[in-house]
């Protein structure tokens, strides 16, 4: 704990189930790129969590691991910033997940919104499985096993991280109860010195009488800046702040991701199962004619023939992609029968090609030198393993395993 500052520290994860697209560069990959400035991240490929839905097909590994990864790293992720791995290269995610599953009630996961609802709409699939089921464990795992403050979601993964806090909560619960904690958790304020032990008391006593979140948050600061107390000490005094006992693993909050606005080719959301959607690297002939060919507001028929943007999905585009002097040229144009729907769409595939080009010659380099992608890959491992190595380490100590 005191070697890991959770608040700073980021972690999310995708699964590499097809091509990355628009939909995801304008949603969760710029995202990325500006936490990475901001926070310690760590960005991983799930391909645990594509097996629990894909097991039938190993192939998709083969096709989109490395793939993936050359996506993030063309978009701006950059591997300095943030480490990038791979879930099923660090085994100390299935361990946790393992002894989190000794814990975690089965109602906890049937709750889960997702689980009946992917069972229905991929109902060709058999997902009556013991994997599936666990498939939100599995996501607390990965983010405990780093003590992760913060994780970016999409608003259907949301109850992954509440399912998460929860797992924390029962597991501190279980866990961080010590005989003697309460002189403990006393002997270790002591430690901090006269004047932050009573800042530390004042601040507790604000938070635990009061509900002064902002107290809590004076006092979890005031904890990272001792330098003298041991991690036990210090996951004691983190636990004895919300009551309970020793903060083994810290509850971690969800960033919610922007929404992204992207539309796809048809005007409902870009997505894969929609068949809508323009890849990154798909080749720039290809959008142009994917563009030039999408529909627009049906009653356009002939260029004479008025039209009404909000009934357009081209105008959604320009939404994203164009200044209010081109918006006003579009809303004009179509309203009064001025300019052709191909015209239209001009403004919109160049910025989409500006925007793509040089993501694609990055792309290219590495496509070029998967090797160097690997190896980005196994550094990204290194520091994710360091870290959760750490965390294994205090859980097994926790549940006893080590202590023969
Ligand atoms: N379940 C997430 C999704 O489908 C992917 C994921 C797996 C994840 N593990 C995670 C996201 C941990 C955030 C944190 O998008
Ligand atoms: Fe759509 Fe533009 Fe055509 Fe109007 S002019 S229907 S906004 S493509």
């Amino acid at each position: 704990m005191s070697t890991v500052d959770s608040q700073q520290r980021v972690l999310s994860g995708m699964r590499p189930t097809g091509r990355l697209h628009l939909g995801h560069l304008h949603g969760v990959l710029n995202n990325w790129v500006k936490l990475q400035h901001e926070y310690e991240c760590f960005f991983f490929v799930a391909d645990w969590h594509a097996l629990t839905t894909h097991y039938g097909d190993p192939a998709i590994f083969e096709e989109n691991v490395l793939d993936m990864v050359i996506d993030w790293l063309a978009v701006g992720v950059n591997p300095g910033s943030a480490a990038l791995f791979v879930q099923s290269r660090i085994p100390e995610h299935a361990e946790l997940h393992l002894l989190l599953s000794m814990l975690t009630p089965l109602g906890w996961l049937e709750r889960v919104p997702s689980y009946k609802d992917q069972q229905e709409k991929l109902h060709e699939k058999e997902l009556d499985t013991y994997g599936f089921l666990g498939y939100p464990l599995l996501q607390a795992a990965d983010i405990l096993i780093y003590r992760a403050g913060h994780v970016p979601v999409g608003a259907d993964q949301v109850a992954h991280v509440e399912l998460t806090r929860e797992t924390a909560r029962r597991f501190n619960h279980i866990y961080g109860r010590e005989p003697g904690f309460e002189e403990n958790a006393q002997a270790a304020i002591r430690k901090m010195g006269k004047k932050s032990a009573r800042l530390y008391s004042n601040l507790r006593t604000a938070y635990q009488e009061q509900g002064d979140h902002e107290a809590l948050k004076k006092a979890q600061a005031l904890l990272k800046e001792q330098q003298n107390i041991s991690i036990g000490d210090s996951e004691r005094l983190y636990g004895y702040l919300e009551g309970g006992g020793r903060m083994i693993l810290p509850e971690p909050q969800s960033l919610l991701t922007p929404t992204s606005k992207m539309p796809g080719l048809d005007g409902q959301k870009m997505s894969k199962s929609y068949d809508n959607t323009i890849c990154l690297r798909e080749p720039l002939e290809q959008i142009e004619k994917k563009i030039s060919t999408m529909p627009t507001d049906p009653a356009r028929v002939r260029l004479t023939d008025p039209g009404d943007p909000q009934k357009c999905p081209v105008w959604q585009l320009h939404q994203t992609y164009s200044d209010q002097n081109t918006r006003d040229w579009v809303m004009d144009g179509c309203k009064n029968a001025g300019i052709g729907c191909l015209e239209c769409k001009k403004p919109v595939i160049d910025a989409i090609i500006a925007e793509l080009e040089p993501i694609q010659k990055e792309a290219a380099q590495y496509e070029k030198d998967p090797d160097i992608v690997r190896s980005i890959i196994a550094e990204g491992c290194e520091t994710a393993r360091e870290s959760a190595k750490e965390t294994i380490q205090e859980v097994r100590d926790a549940m006893g395993l080590s202590n023969w």
